[in-house]
């Protein structure tokens, strides 16, 4: 089961939208320690705990709580700061112009809406002409040049972007570095970033590793520890590079666009990166993200995105800067949808059908700017490297707990596991052995033929079953009962408060006065969350029947069949009275369009399971439970009317037809009967109509049927 505690972290996990007052002000504090912890083992010791993006996505899940909670901002918020305070051991340097941080954009839509934003604080319109420079994000570490009559004076890092340390000697070995400038203002602080590329850093690494020394982890690791050393003699045996890309303080103006200054800045002697260029328009902004995206890999320096800069440094200036970042300039990150990261366990949860599922437990890694834990393992066949008809998948090759897997996400689900590397694997590891036990009741956990899931045979005898269902239960499209969420459940679940729907119905009157009493809850929250129950004691049928959970009745399915049966007793009763794969109950159900054998086999025996059975009636028995009208205006000539198609329709096909009728609130069955309203025939109709006339049942044209339905 996935329960977490009452720990400092719990509140990690909760989306932002779904945090209470209470949870965001823990969480805030949390993220501001996490983040401090990062910055210190970023900035002070060059050996990051936590990779960038990683680091990005807390500072953003910072920025959304905020956002939410503006009274809840911290004194010591992350967002209010850049980088950590400097390391002792350097001299502080104060920054004539604070250096700041970009704001960072993931997705398309994001350099969409800085350029809207742009447009909208100039008031200008969407069409007119904004030029923008594109230039790539090194994965450095900035610094500070200042030149002063053209000498080079200082080099500061960027600290905590006010105030950074003095690196004067070290920057001086560094060969992109001008030592003097002809022609420069006679102040002039040149900004970029310092990197080391790659060829050189396996250099390094291997030198460091013959030598006895530590090695890096990666380039802007190498960089920023050769760089900060006490003993410049050290930083000028590493090669480290230099691009200029912007400036502090400056005497005199350098020129009127940033495409034009950093061109001025490469006149003056410095290294300018050559991939810049002056774009017009957000789309142009984006192909040169995706163009460079895809020269990544063979730059030999790392970069981590590229950064939009408004070329005309008038509107700069207009636009100005927000607490640490301008408002004209974006970091456009390249997405890290997939990421390799070692399996540190694998957990097996149950899930409210009994199904077993694996769990990998990750080293945490960002995967497209969210930080990644868990994944996905399917099922044992796909652990074990085959598909559900045993032909090897990835190659055969199984995944271990301590193996190094790639996971990816795809749209908003579960992050899955692609592949694994073997090359990696750690010596001793033992192949995966899927239990054929439930974890969570030690009933028999078994797998039917043709299914690819084990399940546990404990049915709601099975704790980790029962608490799933009851999760499922209060879960969004179900009774949504506010203030009753998984945590809640798992907590009164724990206390023996709750072991079926029910029970939440009668929650009040038998912990009522406890519930008022303890810590953590109190009078009013106690009273919200009695109300809240109280208000969904009357309950729409088909959120009822999607609560129910019954394996294969998802919200749709659980809507098609309110709409068809309308009424919980007429649901129950044609449920009560089915028997799978045969009479008129079953085949009404298979006959709802949406509803196949495999759906309609799951709710009969359901409903034919006596524990199953009386945990339903004890449910409804709290509840009132309302009709579901057909999907169509009750004044729609259809409502109701149950509908044969029979022989060939020219204008739609039978589908559609279909669909149409349902929509307007009709029941379209499979074949005539006494019940039947109306056969629509077309040519080649044939027992059907017979059968109608028969019957005296009203028979109509296509015309007539598409003039009934308004579609002429
Ligand atoms: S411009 C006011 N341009 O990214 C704008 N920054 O995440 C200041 N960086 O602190 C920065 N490449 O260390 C700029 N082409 C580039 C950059 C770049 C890398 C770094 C820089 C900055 C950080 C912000």
């Amino acid at each position: 089961m996935s329960g977490e505690g009452e720990d400092a972290g719990a509140t990690a996990g909760i989306a932002v939208e779904a945090l209470t007052e209470a949870e965001a002000a823990r969480e805030l504090a949390r993220l501001a320690e996490v983040i401090a912890r990062a910055d210190r083992a970023y900035h002070g010791r060059d050996a990051p705990e936590i990779s960038d993006a990683a680091y990005d996505a807390l500072k953003r899940r910072n920025a959304a709580i905020e956002a939410r909670f503006p009274a809840l901002v911290r004194p010591d918020s992350p967002s209010a700061r850049v980088g950590a305070a400097p390391a002792e051991g350097f001299g502080k340097v104060v920054h004539a112009q604070p250096m700041l941080s970009l704001e960072n954009g993931f997705a398309e839509a994001d350099i969409a809406d800085f350029d809207a934003r742009i447009r909208r604080y100039l008031n200008l319109a969407p069409d007119a002409p904004l030029a923008y420079t594109a230039e790539p994000k090194i994965d450095g570490l900035s610094l500070s040049l200042r030149y002063e009559g053209g000498r080079l004076v200082q080099a500061a890092t960027r600290g905590d972007g006010s105030t950074g340390e003095n690196v004067t000697a070290n920057a001086r070995t560094v060969a992109d570095i001008p030592a003097t400038l002809h022609g420069a203002p006679e102040i002039l602080e040149v900004r970029g970033e310092v990197y080391m590329r790659h060829a050189d850093f396996a250099a390094l690494n291997a030198r460091q590793a013959a030598a006895g020394e530590r090695t890096f982890a990666n380039p802007r690791n190498a960089a920023a520890g050769s760089l900060r050393q006490l003993d410049a003699t050290i930083t000028a045996a590493r090669p480290l590079h230099f691009f200029a890309y912007g400036w502090g303080e400056l005497s005199a103006p350098l020129a009127a666009t940033q495409w034009d200054a950093v061109a001025r800045l490469a006149a003056l002697g410095f290294a300018t990166n050559p991939l810049m260029r002056r774009c017009q328009g957000v789309a142009a902004l984006a192909a040169y993200w995706r163009e460079v995206e895809a020269q990544r890999a063979s730059l030999g320096y790392d970069i981590d995105g590229v950064v939009f800069k408004l070329d005309d440094l008038a509107l700069q200036r207009r636009l100005g800067v927000r607490a640490t970042t301008p408002r004209w300039a974006l970091a456009q990150k390249f997405s890290a949808e997939r990421a390799w990261t070692r399996i540190e366990a694998i957990d097996i949860q149950v899930g409210r059908t009994g199904a077993l599922s694996p769990v990998a437990r990750l080293t945490p890694v960002t995967v497209g700017g969210v930080v990644v834990s868990n994944a996905t393992l399917h099922n044992e066949d796909y652990i074990a490297g085959r598909d559900a008809r045993g032909a090897p998948i990835r190659g055969g090759r199984d995944i271990r707990v301590g193996d190094w897997v790639q996971v990816y996400r795809a749209g908003d689900v579960i992050p899955k596991v692609a592949d694994v590397d073997l090359a990696r694997r750690p010596p001793g590891t033992q192949p995966f052995v899927f239990p054929d036990r439930c974890p969570e009741c030690g009933s028999a956990a078994l797998r039917e033929p043709g299914d690819s899931v084990r399940r546990c045979t404990g049915g709601l005898a099975c704790p980790a079953q029962a608490v799933e269902r009851l999760k499922h239960f209060v879960s969004r499209g179900a009774f949504d009962i506010e203030g009753l969420g998984a945590r809640t459940i798992e907590a009164f679940w724990a206390e023996g408060w709750l072991r079926e729907p029910a029970d939440i119905f009668t929650l009040e009157a038998r912990h009522g006065a406890e519930l008022r009493a303890r810590e953590g809850w109190g009078e009013k929250s106690a009273a919200n969350l009695f109300a809240a129950i109280a208000a969904r004691r009357t309950i729409p049928l088909d959120r009822l029947i999607f609560a129910l959970g019954i394996r294969h009745v998802g919200e749709v399915a659980a809507r098609l069949l309110a709409r068809h049966y309308g009424s919980w007793a007429a649901f129950e009763a044609a449920m009560t009275s089915a028997e799978v794969g045969r009479g008129p109950a079953w085949e009404e159900l298979v006959a709802i369009d949406g509803v196949g054998e495999v759906l309609a086999t799951s709710v009969v025996t359901a409903f034919h399971q006596p524990a199953e059975r009386a945990l339903v009636d004890r449910l409804v028995a709290e509840l009132s439970v309302e009709p579901v009208a057909p999907a169509a205006a009750a004044d729609s000539p259809l409502a109701g009317k149950t509908i044969v198609f029979t022989g060939t329709l020219a204008r739609m096909t039978r589908a559609e037809a279909k669909a149409r009728a349902e929509a307007l609130g009709a029941k379209v069955a499979g074949s005539v009967s006494a019940r039947t309203d109306l056969v629509v025939a077309g040519p080649g109709a044939g027992s059907k109509a017979a059968k109608a006339a028969e019957l005296g049942v009203q028979v109509i044209d296509e015309d007539a049927w598409t003039a009934l339905i308004g579609a002429g």
